[in-house]
Parts: structure tokens; C-alpha cells; sequence
């Protein structure tokens, strides 16, 4: 078998990959192990950059985004008991979108079926082999069988956990990491969002999140150790520790029901560097890992999948300068990012080790920000995203 582009791991990031590719004409195969319905079935956040929506557009699968999602123009953010909003429209003239990242993949996956290229799901033991070589390739096992692609180029769209960015000898890759002394434990549920916009809470309990997927379904989740254990969680004890840890206003209006899924993900920054090594290119989550506090993951990986799929479409015009600067163009921006998340992180959790003096200082730096617009400014960019 041969393809112009191999893309292993069908996430949002391979799937947008594969849309933009084979929008441009250029051929491409996605190697995933999972099954479709596994990967629908993971639930991740669901803040959307106008650069992200732009796009989602762009890949043609713009409709039903517009159509389903949620314009938010602010967020919240409380704490000692007050809340107190941060006008993200008024302070940068832009909005976020609130869409699933499930509802994106499916989306992405429908259009990767009109488009008949092909999808190979379920592959096991994907390996990827030449990578410095004009003819890399990708093999795998499916069936009894053994299957070789070659190709140009490939694209390591396989998350945290994938074999690309293992595949990469340790003297050529940078790896910095922070792990974070908690978790999130979330928890979806059919039941009307508490508030419009989403509440951010600082509480010494721990932090909370009140967000949404639609009108009628909710996404909340809390600050939980790193020893718990799903099982322990009963839906009742999630929504009371969410309920002790919100604002007596929004604690009275909550309306809770029966969880559709529940969760607990640890908590972690994470960059590979470079992004480029030979042939081989990694996006998304394979290349870095944001904590969820700043709505960026998604994001990021859109950026980059739009930088490559760029610099792609543009080597096979003839033209290699977006590609070879691929790496250095995507890096800034998770950089910034990285700061960000770190930042909104530090800012709204308890962490264990933390004594008085950290506690005091985090109050004012929420002070800071409802006094001074400057403040307020700087989280409102970052939030709503930089420019592409
Ligand atoms: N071979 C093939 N596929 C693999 C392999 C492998 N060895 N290892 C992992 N995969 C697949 C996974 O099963 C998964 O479907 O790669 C896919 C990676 O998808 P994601 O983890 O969703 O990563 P990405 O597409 O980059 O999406 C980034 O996910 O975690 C969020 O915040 C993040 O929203 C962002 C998004
Ligand atoms: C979510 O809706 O899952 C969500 C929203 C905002 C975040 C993190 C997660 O910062």
C-alpha cells in the first residue's frame, strides 16, 4: 500500500487532519487502534477559539457547530463566596464557542466517510519505521495480517499515550513536564446548566467547574485527590461536594439528576520539542498536554493540525518554507498556552502543600483581577486565544 500522508490516531487532531488533506486533494490514510465508537465515547472539554471554529469551517464540517453550540461572550469566576464576571466580548471583541469535543469527532467522522478515503480502525501493534528515509512507512496488524503503508510524510495525531513520539530516539526529543498533586473528577448529566456562562470556583475544598454541552445537558466537575477512586463517588456525594464548594446563589439554583458518565482525569502540563523529526510530524496531544483549566487542549491541537495541514499542502506545491518551519511556528504558541493553563491552574486550586501565605496570595491575585481591567484583559486574551 502507498499514500501520500499516513496520519496514525483518528482523535479530533488526525480526523481534522484527514478533512483538511483530502480538502486539498492530497492522499492520506488514518491508522487508529481504537474502535470509532471507542473514541466517541471519551468525553472531553469543549471550549472553542474562533481560529478552532474557523477552522472546523474550513474542513467543511462547520453546520451542525453552528448550529448546536453555545456563543459565550464571558465566563465566571468565584471565589469567598462572591462571583464576579469577566466580559471576554467587551475586553477583547471576541467570543468562545461551547461545542463537545465528542460532538466534533463525530462531526469529522461523518465527513471522513463522504470523503471515501480510507480509515483503518482497530489496528494493532501500529508501528512507524523510516522516518529519516525519502519512503517511511507505517505498518500494522489487523485480522492475522500484517500491513504495510508507505508514504511521504507522516503525522503522529496519537495522543499522549501513542507510539510516534516513542518512536523517536531520546538524544533527538526534549520532554519538559509538570504533574499537578490532583485531579478532576467530572461528571455529565441531562440537566439544565446552572448559569448561562461558565463558573470557574476558587473554594478551599478545592476547585469546581460548572460547564455545559447544551442547553439541557451539563458538565460539572471538582478538584478531587489523585488516590480516589471512581467507585467511590456516588453521584449524590459529587453533587454535594460541587454544591459545598459553589456560591450560596448558584448552590440554591443547581439542578441535579442521574450522571450519563463520570470521570476522573489527572492533571498535567506537558511539551515535546521539537515537533518534526525527519518525516515524522506529531500534533495534538502526542506533542504536549495542557491541564484542563484553561480550555486549551483542543485548541492547540487545532492550531497545529492548521499549520501542518499548511505546510503539507504547501510542500506539495512546491513550496517547503511553512513546513520547514513548522515546529518553531507551533511552539510559540504552546508555549503561551502552557503559561496560560499553568497560570489558571495555580490560580484556582488548593493544592496540599500550600500554607497560608499561598492562600492569601491567590485571594489577591482574584482581587487583582476584578480591580484592575489590565488583569482582566490579560485572562480574557489568553482565554479567548491568540491570533493564528
Ligand atoms: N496507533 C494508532 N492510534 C493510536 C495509537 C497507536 N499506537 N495510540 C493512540 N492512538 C489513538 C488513540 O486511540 C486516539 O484515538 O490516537 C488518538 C489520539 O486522540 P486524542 O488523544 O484525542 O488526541 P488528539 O486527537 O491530539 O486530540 C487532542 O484531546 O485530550 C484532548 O485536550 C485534548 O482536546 C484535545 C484533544
Ligand atoms: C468542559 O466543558 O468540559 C470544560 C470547559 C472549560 C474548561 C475545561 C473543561 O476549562
Amino acid at each position: 500500500m502507498r499514500t501520500q500522508v499516513v496520519i496514525v490516531g483518528a482523535g479530533p487532531s488526525g480526523l481534522l487532519l484527514g478533512g483538511l488533506l483530502s480538502k486539498a486533494g492530497i492522499d492520506n490514510m488514518l491508522v487508529e487502534q481504537r474502535s470509532g465508537e471507542y473514541v466517541l465515547g471519551r468525553i472531553r472539554a469543549g471550549v472553542l477559539e474562533q481560529g478552532a471554529v474557523d477552522m472546523l469551517d474550513e474542513a467543511g464540517v462547520g453546520a451542525r457547530l453552528h448550529a448546536e453550540g453555545l456563543v459565550h461572550g464571558g465566563i465566571e469566576i468565584s471565589w469567598a463566596g462572591g462571583r464576579h464576571r469577566i466580559d471576554l466580548h467587551g475586553l477583547t471583541g471576541k467570543r468562545v464557542m461551547v461545542y463537545g469535543q465528542t460532538e466534533i469527532t463525530r462531526d469529522l467522522m461523518h465527513l471522513r466517510e463522504g470523503s471515501g478515503r480510507p480509515t483503518v480502525y482497530e489496528a494493532e501493534s501500529v508501528s512507524v519505521h523510516d522516518i529519516d528515509g525519502a519512503r517511511p512507512s507505517v505498518r500494522y496488524h489487523k485480522d492475522g495480517q500484517t500491513h504495510t503503508i508507505e508514504c511521504d510524510f507522516i503525522a503522529g495525531c496519537d495522543g499522549f499515550h501513542g507510539v510516534c513520539r516513542a518512536s523517536v530516539p531520546k538524544d533527538r526529543i526534549t520532554l519538559h513536564e509538570k504533574v499537578y498533586p490532583f485531579g478532576w473528577l467530572g461528571l455529565l448529566a441531562d440537566v439544565p446548566p446552572l448559569s448561562h456562562e461558565l463558573i470557574y470556583v476558587n473554594h478551599e475544598r478545592g476547585f469546581g467547574l460548572c460547564s455545559m454541552r447544551s442547553r439541557t445537558r451539563s458538565r460539572y466537575y471538582v478538584q478531587c485527590s489523585l488516590d480516589d477512586r471512581i467507585e467511590q463517588w456516588s453521584d449524590q456525594a459529587f453533587w454535594n461536594e460541587l454544591r459545598a464548594r459553589l456560591p450560596a446563589d448558584a448552590a440554591a439554583s443547581l439542578v441535579t439528576g442521574p450522571s450519563l458518565e463520570k470521570s476522573i482525569a489527572p492533571l498535567r502540563s506537558f511539551v515535546a520539542e521539537p515537533m518534526r523529526f525527519g518525516r515524522l510530524f506529531l500534533a495534538g496531544d502526542a506533542a504536549h498536554i495542557v491541564p484542563p483549566t484553561g480550555a486549551k487542549g483542543l485548541n492547540l491541537a487545532a492550531t497545529d493540525v492548521g499549520y501542518l495541514g499548511q505546510g503539507l499542502i504547501g510542500h506539495y506545491k512546491g513550496q517547503p518554507a511553512d513546513l520547514d518551519r513548522y515546529s518553531e511556528r507551533c511552539l510559540r504558541r504552546i508555549w503561551r498556552a502552557e503559561r496560560f493553563s499553568w497560570w489558571m491552574t495555580s490560580l484556582m486550586h488548593t493544592f496540599p502543600t500550600s500554607g497560608s501565605f499561598d492562600r492569601k496570595v491567590q485571594l489577591a491575585e482574584l482581587d487583582y483581577l476584578v480591580h484592575s481591567e489590565a488583569a482582566a484583559r490579560a485572562l480574557a486574551e489568553n482565554y479567548v486565544g491568540l491570533p493564528m
